[in-house]
C-alpha cells in the first residue's frame, strides 16, 4: 500500500497560490514577492528587533537584499502562515549542510501563546522531510530566556542535543528532530 502523507498529499491550489494545510483554518503557503513590505513590517516590530542578534531595526535595502536573496535561494523554504487568510507569521528552513537544516517561526502579536505553534512546528518539519530528502535533522537555535518556544519545539517532537563545544555562557539552546 502506498504510503500517503497527509499533509503532502492534502496540498491544494487557490489562484497560483499552494497551501498546507496545518488545521482546519490554519495554513502555510510558499514565500510570494508581494509578501517583502509586510516581512519588513514584521522585521521591524520591537518584539522581532528584541529577538533578532543584532537587536537592531533593519534598512529597508538591507532588507530587500535578504529577500531577494531568500526567495530564490533553493537552499530556502519560507512559508508565511495565514490563519483564515490572513497571514499571522512565518516559518523558514535552511539548510546548513547536506543532512542538516536549521528552522526558525514567528508569530505576529495576539497569534502568540494559543497553542498553534507546535502543530505548525510539526507539520511544516514533515512536509520539509518530505521536500528535502538528504535532510534527516532539523535544528533549532532557542534563546535560553524564550521558554515558550523551547516548550513549543519540544512538544513538537524535537529533543535536546548535546552539544560537546557548549560552554555554560553560551545563550542558545540546540534542540533537533530526526527524521522517522
Ligand atoms: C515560538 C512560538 C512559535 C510558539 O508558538 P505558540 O503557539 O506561541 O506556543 P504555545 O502557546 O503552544 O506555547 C508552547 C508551550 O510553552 C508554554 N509556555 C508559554 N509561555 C511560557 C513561559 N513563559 N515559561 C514556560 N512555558 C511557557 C505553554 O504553556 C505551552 O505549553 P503547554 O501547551 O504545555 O501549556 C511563538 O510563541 C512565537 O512566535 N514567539 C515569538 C517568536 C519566537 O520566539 N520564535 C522562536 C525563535 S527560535
Amino acid at each position: 500500500m502506498r504510503n500517503i502523507d497527509p499533509i503532502w498529499e492534502s496540498k491544494y491550489s487557490k489562484g497560483h497560490k499552494q497551501y498546507y494545510p496545518i488545521s482546519l483554518d490554519l495554513k502555510i503557503r510558499n514565500l510570494e514577492t508581494k509578501d517583502k513590505d509586510l516581512l519588513y513590517k514584521w522585521r521591524n516590530l520591537e518584539k522581532f528587533v528584541l529577538l533578532s542578534l543584532t537587536k537592531k531595526k533593519v534598512k529597508k535595502n538591507e532588507h530587500e537584499n535578504w529577500f531577494n536573496s531568500t526567495i530564490c535561494n533553493k537552499n530556502i523554504l519560507a512559508f508565511i502562515i495565514e490563519k483564515s487568510l490572513i497571514p499571522i507569521g512565518k516559518i523558514q528552513f535552511k539548510k546548513i549542510g547536506k543532512k542538516k537544516c536549521l528552522i526558525g517561526i514567528y508569530l505576529i502579536g495576539k497569534n502568540i501563546g494559543l497553542g498553534m505553534g507546535p502543530n505548525l512546528i510539526r507539520k511544516s518539519c514533515k512536509l520539509v522531510f518530505k521536500k528535502w530528502k538528504s535532510v534527516t535533522i532539523i535544528e533549532a537555535e532557542i534563546i535560553n530566556e524564550n521558554k515558550r518556544s523551547f516548550y513549543a519545539f519540544k512538544k513538537a517532537g524535537f529533543e535536546n542535543f548535546e552539544d560537546k563545544n557548549k560552554t555554560t555562557n553560551d545563550k542558545i539552546n540546540k534542540l533537533v528532530l530526526y527524521r522517522d
